[in-house]
């Protein structure tokens, strides 16, 4: 939209005070006229002529419209202030819309960031386990879309759902959910309940509804004795299937109360090892075959690459976005 040819850097800046000044004395609009124009032919040579009209949202002027140089007259008049004005006042509501969209994005993201944090608080020896599954999901689900059909959307749905996939331990009692060893039957059927009450608390958002397979599904197994439903190898939902990878690969990684953590290979071979039985065995292999290597880096720093070229929690404001049309 803007015509100037920048003489100085600052150059808006200053036509934005001048503009400020015209509207105070009660004009409509900057313009650059001989009859009013004060302000004549301070910008480039090429600049002959000037139009600077406010974009207003709440009173507040948020930016200009300036347009330069009419081609068959000298300068703007009244009827171009006028639907200039008109054009300017449509931009500013679209501009005003989204500054509120962006508003509620960011507090939906805080919201659920908020949720991430409580569930990690809950229990220091899985702090960060969350983030990190959910950049595992989103490693699985980028290597398989180079030979499925799955786009740039569905990786981010996966990534969310790696994200808030243990958001329902909200609902578990702390002295089953730090428990350190192994859960009696009663402790273990508490425990099993989570998928669901996770799924039930973002059934409550509505945009969260793409993303309730991968939380509601990701303990299932795919011989079928996993829970909550005991599905089985292809009606365990993609997105339960990859973040029971993911969150299986870092459970093992991580150390815990219990046990220390088994090493890299160590937990790859477990992965190899159970392929068919609790992991898909088409999406473990490409796990498997990935560089794991660089996957651990990025898991370290907590920073995606080159090529990835967002952090972890931008790529989770995409995909929010995504999932917020
Ligand atoms: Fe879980």
């Amino acid at each position: 939209m803007l015509a100037i040819d920048h003489k100085s850097d600052n150059s808006v800046e200053i036509l934005f005070e001048r503009m400020q000044d015209v509207l105070a004395s009660g004009s409509d609009a900057l313009t650059d006229s001989e009859v009013n124009g004060v302000y004549k032919y301070e910008w480039s040579v090429r600049v002959e002529n000037i139009i600077a009209v406010p974009l207003s949202c709440n009173n507040k002027i948020i930016g200009m419209m300036i347009a330069t140089n009419l081609l068959d007259r000298n300068d703007f008049d009244t009827n171009n202030i006028r639907l200039f004005n008109a054009v300017a006042t449509e931009c500013a509501i679209f501009i005003g819309n989204q500054n509120h969209f962006m508003d509620l994005k960011e507090l939906l993201i805080g919201s659920l960031k908020a949720l991430v944090n409580s569930i990690d608080a809950k229990d220091q020896y899985t702090r960060g386990h969350s983030d990190r599954v959910a950049i595992i999901s989103k490693w699985i689900a980028e290597h398989y879309s180079k030979s499925k059909k799955i786009g740039q959307e569905d990786i981010q749905k996966i990534y969310l759902s790696g994200l808030l996939h243990d958001i329902g331990k909200i609902g578990i009692s702390e002295e089953v959910l730090k428990k350190p060893g192994k859960l009696t039957e009663e402790e273990y059927e508490e425990m099993k309940n989570h998928p669901a009450i996770g799924a039930g608390i973002l059934s409550e958002i509505q945009q969260m509804s793409e993303i309730l397979p991968g939380i509601l599904h990701h303990h299932e197994r795919f011989d079928g004795k996993g829970y909550p439903k005991g599905l089985a190898a292809n009606n365990i939902p993609l997105m339960g299937k990859i973040v029971m990878i993911a969150d299986s690969f870092d459970a093992m990684t991580s150390e815990r109360t219990y046990r220390k953590a088994l090493s890299v290979d160590d937990a790859l071979k477990e992965i190899e090892a159970n392929l068919g039985r609790q992991f898909d065995p088409a999406i473990g292999q490409i796990f498997l075959k990935s560089d794991i290597t660089k996957l651990w880096e990025i898991l370290q720093t907590g920073q995606n690459d080159d090529q990835y070229h967002d952090s972890s929690i931008d790529f989770g404001a995409t995909a929010i976005g995504a999932l917020v049309h």
